[in-house]
């Protein structure tokens, strides 16, 4: 089944968006397969986003996302991947639509609370990257209700 990495980035868990935003993705009907709440140093976070490392806003965002604890999630499910982009919305808060997580609770785009994976390539690579060790294994015994 595919799966994609969603962390919750510092503003989302100062603002006191964990259990929201956690909410959203299990009431979809998504199956959690890893989760960890850390502080990344600088190195991680630049390996993150190293494919942005050209543009003129990474320092701003390696400081952003290295400015407090996260929390690091792997969802499972079909099209997670792209299904969890729609449940995020849109990069820019401002352009992002009402009922998204940006849209509902993020005005700036260097503030918008939370990252997903943006094809499942990545996803298999940013997995790797923050879940070296593993996730877990299980399936939900909810699925025959979610899947036809
Ligand atoms: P992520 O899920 O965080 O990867 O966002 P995204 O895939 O919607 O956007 P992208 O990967 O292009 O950019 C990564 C992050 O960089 C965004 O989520 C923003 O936090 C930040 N970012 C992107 N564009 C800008 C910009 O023009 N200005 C600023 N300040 N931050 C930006
Ligand atoms: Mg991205």
């Amino acid at each position: 089944m595919e799966q994609t990495f969603i962390m919750i980035k510092p503003d989302g868990v100062q603002r006191g968006l964990v259990g929201e935003i956690i909410g959203r993705f299990e009431k979809k009907g998504f199956t959690l397969k890893g989760l960890k709440f850390i502080t990344v140093d600088r190195a991680f976070a630049e390996r993150h986003y190293a494919d942005l490392s050209a543009k003129p806003f990474f320092n701003g965002l390696v400081e952003y996302i290295i400015s407090g604890p996260i929390v690091a999630m792997v969802w499972e499910g079909k099209n997670v991947v792209t299904t969890g982009r729609k449940i995020i919305g849109a990069t820019n808060p401002a352009d992002s639509a009402p009922g998204t997580i940006r849209g509902d609770y993020a005005i700036d785009i260097g503030r918008n609370v939370i990252h997903g994976s943006d094809a499942v390539e990545s996803a298999r690579k940013e997995i790797a990257l923050w879940f070296p060790e593993g996730i877990a294994e299980w399936s939900s015994s909810l699925n025959p209700w979610i899947y036809e």
